[in-house]
């Protein structure tokens, strides 16, 4: 009989949540730690479901890839984990589904990063394109911060050689994190810190927010440009409306449960499950 896989690294808040749902939920499931397996031995057939819940955004694209191979539908779909992975591939796929976002650009050299940054106007936001939880983002207020950073940049990784830079966007101190889960705008949060970034990972403290029309139908717009099963979206709220900064879809989950009263992990769970082949 088809089942529910669950791949994971570690067993944070969410994957412990998620295991409580199937098991709540009457669904067979297993639990499958990334970490002790190697492919291809894994127990796994094509009617099965597998939920990429590895914490490491490469590991989990890689897993979710090589489920798809043999015939698995994961959630997300790998091309999903890899575009919602990377910044840059997701702002020029919102860019193309005209939702409007922060003013950015990407360079691919230290002079051209200092143009850009000239050219944006400060403080402007320097992001690795692939991270998470807020790492090594970097708000510049002027030429000479940004001079120091791409100098740094120069003597790290190739992939601190794509320049994502996004405009600084005054947010008051909080930003809005959506959750869509099978193209279902569900809930969402405010996230409010006194630091300027809101991540609720670096301490940020959570609130319910009502999800009005305007919302639900940005929410629709960007999971048919992403795709995806389960999406966290994040949205700064501006004078001229909402402002799309990135989709998450490997996304942490706890701090929208109590906030809104919604059950993601039981949600997520019925979701994946439907996509189970009763053959
Ligand atoms: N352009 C920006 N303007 C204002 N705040 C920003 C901007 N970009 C990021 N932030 C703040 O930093 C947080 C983390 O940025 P994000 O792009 O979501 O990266 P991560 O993938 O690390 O979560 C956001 O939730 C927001 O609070
Ligand atoms: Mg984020």
């Amino acid at each position: 009989m088809s089942s529910l896989k669950f791949f994971y690294s570690r067993l944070r808040t969410e994957e412990k949540q998620l295991f409580k749902a199937a098991e709540k939920l009457g669904i067979p499931f297993e639990f499958i730690d990334v970490r002790s397996l190697v492919w291809p031995d894994v127990d796994i057939s094509p009617g099965d479901v597998a939920v990429g819940r590895v914490v490491s955004q490469t590991q989990n694209q890689a897993i979710c890839q090589l489920l798809e191979s043999k015939g698995v539908r994961t959630v997300n779909p790998s091309s999903v984990v890899a575009l919602c992975g990377d910044k840059v591939a997701t702002a020029a796929a919102l860019d193309n589904a005209g939702i409007p976002q922060p003013p950015y650009r990407v360079a691919f050299s230290p002079d051209e990063a200092i143009l850009a940054s000239e050219q944006l106007g400060y403080p402007v936001v320097f992001k690795p394109p692939v991270g998470s939880w807020g790492r090594l983002l970097a708000k510049m207020n002027d030429r000479d911060a940004v001079e120091a950073l791409v100098e740094h940049k120069s003597y790290m990784g190739p992939q601190h050689q794509v320049f994502f830079i996004q405009k600084y966007i005054e947010k008051d101190g909080w930003d809005l994190r959506a959750t869509v889960i099978g193209g279902k705008p569900v809930t969402a949060i405010r996230r409010c810190s006194e630091h300027w970034i809101t991540n609720t990972a670096r301490g940020a403290r959570a609130e319910g927010f009502p999800l009005d029309s305007i919302l639900i139908n940005i929410l629709k717009k960007v999971h048919g440009a992403i795709g995806g099963d389960v999406l966290a979206v994040d949205l700064f709220q501006t004078r001229d409306g909402w402002l799309l900064n990135e989709v998450n879809g490997q996304p942490e989950f706890r701090s929208s449960i109590e906030t809104t009263g919604v059950d993601l992990p039981e949600l997520i769970v019925n979701h994946a499950w439907s996509l189970v082949s009763r053959d």
